[in-house]
């Protein structure tokens, strides 16, 4: 069996290449059905946690995978990661397992990937900033998978932890070339965004909705879970709502949820689904003016797409650990 750590993933994954997949395996979820069981979700309470098991299967491409995905927001106060994962791809003509890799990373590259997909078909075409709310792992591949659609001039971050913000702004100017400003408050980045990434642990709304300018697109990965949400109800009333899987958002989304809940929107008021978007059955932006929402949760597909990626090119690169199990 190979294993793969984070870093070869690093040398093995470019963005274009993951969306491709990740299209692609879109496209089959709009042409087939999903054929992936809903994720299993072990809470941990005692230790203020929880454990989800993603299985996913692509026909076409033979894809095959089962990613754990711990979700331990207080990690963070001890030094530790918040969303520790590891992927198993398994062989669907054998059901030997092939590859172990570093789950955190093929999350971060799906999930931007597909951020980047909406965002190609939501985003208006013309983009000078890019606001960022939340400056941790995934903040920084929403941003790199923004920009392989959308050029922007200005990145303005904020994060409830000055250093982070710090810190993510450094990395931006450093590895992109970009113009970076640390907001003064959320509301702050929000207001002068064209687009604005929301990618927090947030349990409670992180910007007040009225701030945002007419033709903003939100692209909103953060909080996982339907008891909390990062966004208000006037975000999500404002917008035109396109989610990952309408059946993960309605199950384990709060930002949906909550406003539904209060009676403020319907299920109706989700327009589309991504892979409605990429199989042109439904429109993106019709407007300059009109706000639009990308919502996710995350889907297996998009991790079984992107880990046989990662595991035909490790192949072919030869990058990676054989061991005998
Ligand atoms: N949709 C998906 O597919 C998907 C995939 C991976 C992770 N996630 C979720 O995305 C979120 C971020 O994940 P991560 O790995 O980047 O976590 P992380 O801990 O690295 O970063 C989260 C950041 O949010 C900041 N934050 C918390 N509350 C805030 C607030 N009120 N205002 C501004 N910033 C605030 C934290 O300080 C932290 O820097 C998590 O909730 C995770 O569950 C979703």
């Amino acid at each position: 069996m190979l294993l793969l750590s984070a870093s070869d993933l690093k040398r093995l994954l470019l963005m274009r290449d993951v969306m491709k997949v990740v299209e692609e395996a879109f496209l089959e979820l709009a042409d087939a059905g999903p054929k992936s069981p809903k994720r299993t979700i072990v809470e941990i309470p005692e230790y203020n946690g929880s454990v989800l098991f993603m299985p996913a299967y692509l026909q076409r491409s033979k894809s095959l995978s089962l990613k754990v995905v711990g979700v331990y927001p207080g990690n963070i106060k001890r030094g530790l990661e918040t969303t520790p994962s590891i992927l198993c791809l398994i062989d669907p003509e054998t059901g030997i397992p092939l590859t172990v890799m570093d789950g955190k990373y093929i999350t971060a590259m799906r999930t931007a990937a597909m951020t980047a997909i909406a965002a190609e078909h939501l985003a208006r075409r013309n983009v000078e900033s890019i606001g960022v709310i939340g400056a941790g792992v995934q903040a920084e591949y929403q941003l790199k998978g923004i920009l392989e659609v959308r050029g922007a001039k200005r990145v303005y971050v904020y994060d409830v932890l000055v250093e982070r913000s710090q810190r993510f702004a450094e990395k931006v100017r450093e590895e992109l070339g970009l113009m970076v400003q640390v907001g003064e408050s959320a509301n702050d980045v929000a207001s002068k965004a064209d687009i604005l990434i929301v990618a927090t642990t947030s349990k409670q709304p992180v910007f007040d909705g009225r701030v945002l300018a007419k033709g903003v697109h939100v692209a909103s990965i953060g909080w996982v879970g339907a008891d909390g949400r990062e966004l208000d109800t006037t975000t999500v009333k404002r917008s035109k709502v396109v989610v990952d899987t309408k059946e993960g958002v309605l199950s384990e989304s709060g930002d949906i949820l909550i406003p539904i809940r209060e009676g403020a929107i319907t299920v109706d008021h989700i327009w589309c689904e991504l892979k409605d978007l990429v199989s042109n059955r439904k429109k993106g932006r019709e407007s300059e003016e009109e706000i639009t929402l990308w919502k996710s949760v995350g889907v297996g597909v998009a991790d079984a797409a992107a880990a046989k990626l990662a595991y035909q090119k490790a192949q072919e690169k030869q990058i990676g650990l054989w061991v005998e199990i």
